[in-house]
């Protein structure tokens, strides 16, 4: 969100041989240069545990990966990877592969002649980059000459004890400001625009309260399944997985009040506030799912305990629905109602606003005019854009109405959006933490939810490529709600 002037630094990433550098980090590290916003900026030495790799062939992989990730590399593309790319192995991850990764790093910095400025990224498997924390800290990498970030992934522990102490050991050697948690629902430029849409719009800002909004949706579907991480999410279900952050987010962005300025600390206070004004979250109040055998996008596709990895007979949520409220003066009781899950028949992200009937019955003596209430629709993937839903007469005897739309689509205005990564990246090397989720942001949120994880009993079937189990309807707010006449 800053728009400081990059320094120059050094990003060190751990996992550096693994998926997500694969598919996200190296692509949005090459399409910034591309771009100009990291160009000669950064030199990136990736870490891993294979010893069998130099830099010459880490720059061939890498290579591969930006091929397989749709980049064509061209000479340009080969010249930025020998001049930025290396490679150092911390084998097991002893002490003493520490040693010389620090070695390594010193080495670097003086050769490209660099200030001294690290980033730790842990693009390491999940739950695993704690172990590495410490090690970092242990070889006295937390302080550098110059600053030094370390950037960490979700998940953020299993529940709230796990955060808490996954918080308690990564400070023993680095300080908050030094630690940019990614969710990368943040870094998506949609996300990031719902507060540009509440706070710089006049229009929307007085509506947006118990008084005029009736109740708000959060719907992540998906229609994927659980692919090759069978194994790792029937350990997790989708209540870890997608709603205690992803969904959180989303909740508290749209439901914050006004920050006292447009920046990271003021941002992050809050949206804290909406997770200590959530109200527990009343067990009947949740339904949760797992997808049957059907079918998605017209292919066949197994259900989630045929998948790979996956326990037989688990019982493992693959769909959420759940109603929450937040007790606070511009909210109280309006239900703010979260759904997600995998093999549904779309995949959308989506945000609606279901405002109030009109106060008055004014068209009660006109049969055929039934009045919907308004809507406003906020979809952050795919599609991107606003659809402000409300009411129009037909032309013509008798009085009729019909629910149209005002229309924005980010497509017919900006041809192209950044991927979140893209976005991040740069912001952890500005050092703006706006985007990124606070210690006490993950306790909170992990507060609300771990009591559920306890409280989980029945888990519907559903099929895929349906919309979710049935059961679930009780909780979702009616759609084209139709105003008492
Ligand atoms: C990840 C979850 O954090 O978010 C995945 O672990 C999920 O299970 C993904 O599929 C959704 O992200 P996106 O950007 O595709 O909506």
């Amino acid at each position: 969100m800053a728009e400081q002037e990059v320094e120059r630094h050094l990003m060190v990433v751990i996992g550096g041989t693994g998926d997500l550098m694969e598919r996200k980090l190296l692509p949005a590290m090459r399409r910034l240069t591309e771009r100009g916003a990291l160009h000669g900026k950064v030199v990136l030495l990736a870490s891993g545990r294979r010893t069998s790799f130099d830099d010459e062939s880490y720059r061939e992989w890498a290579r591969e990966a930006l091929e397989a990730a749709g980049m064509p590399v061209d000479a340009e593309d080969s010249n930025w990877c020998d001049r930025c790319l290396h490679y150092q192995s911390v084998g097991d991850q002893q002490p003493e592969d520490f040693a010389r990764l620090q070695q390594r790093i010193e080495e670097l910095e003086r050769e490209h002649d660099l200030p001294g400025n690290r980033i730790f990224y842990m693009a390491t498997p999940p739950g695993a980059f704690i172990d590495t924390v410490e090690r970092l800290g242990e070889a006295g990498l937390s302080e550098g000459p110059g600053w030094t970030r370390v950037v960490i992934e979700k998940p953020f522990g299993h529940d709230l004890d796990s955060a808490r102490e996954l918080n308690a050991r990564i400070h023993r050697h680095f300080r908050e400001e030094q630690i940019y948690r990614i969710d990368h629902y943040l870094g998506k430029e949609t996300v990031q625009n719902l507060l540009t849409f509440r706070f710089a719009n006049m229009l929307f800002e007085s509506v947006w309260n118990r008084d005029r909004v009736a109740a708000v949706e959060v719907l992540v579907a998906e229609e994927i399944g659980v692919g090759r991480r069978g194994e790792f999410y029937d350990g997790v279900g989708a209540l870890r997985d997608v709603v205690q952050n992803h969904m959180t987010q989303l909740l508290s962005l749209t439901a914050m009040e006004i920050p006292v300025e447009f920046a990271a600390d003021a941002i992050r206070d809050e949206k804290v506030k909406v997770l200590r004004s959530l109200a527990p979250i009343d067990p009947s109040q949740v339904v949760l799912g797992q997808y049957a055998r059907g079918e998605v996008a017209g292919e066949p596709v197994p259900g989630y305990t045929e998948e790979e990895g996956v326990a037989e007979g688990s019982t493992t949520e693959t769909y959420v629905a759940l109603r929450t409220y937040i007790s606070n003066w511009r909210w109280q009781g309006v239900p703010f109602v979260l759904r997600t899950g995998k093999r549904l028949g779309e995949k959308r992200t989506q945000i609606t606003i279901h405002f109030r009937c009109p106060a008055l019955a004014l068209f009660r003596a006109h049969a055929q005019a039934t009045v919907h209430a308004n809507t406003l629709v906020i979809t952050l993937q795919p599609d991107e854009g606003f659809d402000l839903c409300f009411e129009v007469k037909e032309p013509h005897d008798p009085l009729r109405l019909q629910t149209h739309s005002l229309r924005f689509r980010y497509e017919d205005a900006f041809p192209e959006l950044p991927d979140a990564y893209e976005t991040l990246l740069v912001d952890v090397a500005q050092g703006d933490q706006a985007l990124f989720v606070r210690a006490d942001e993950v306790e909170h949120s992990w507060r609300i939810y771990t009591p559920l994880l306890a409280a989980r009993s029945k888990v519907y079937p559903y099929e895929a490529g349906s919309m979710g189990p049935a059961e679930a309807e009780r909780l979702l707010p009616p759609t084209g709600e139709v105003c008492p006449l």
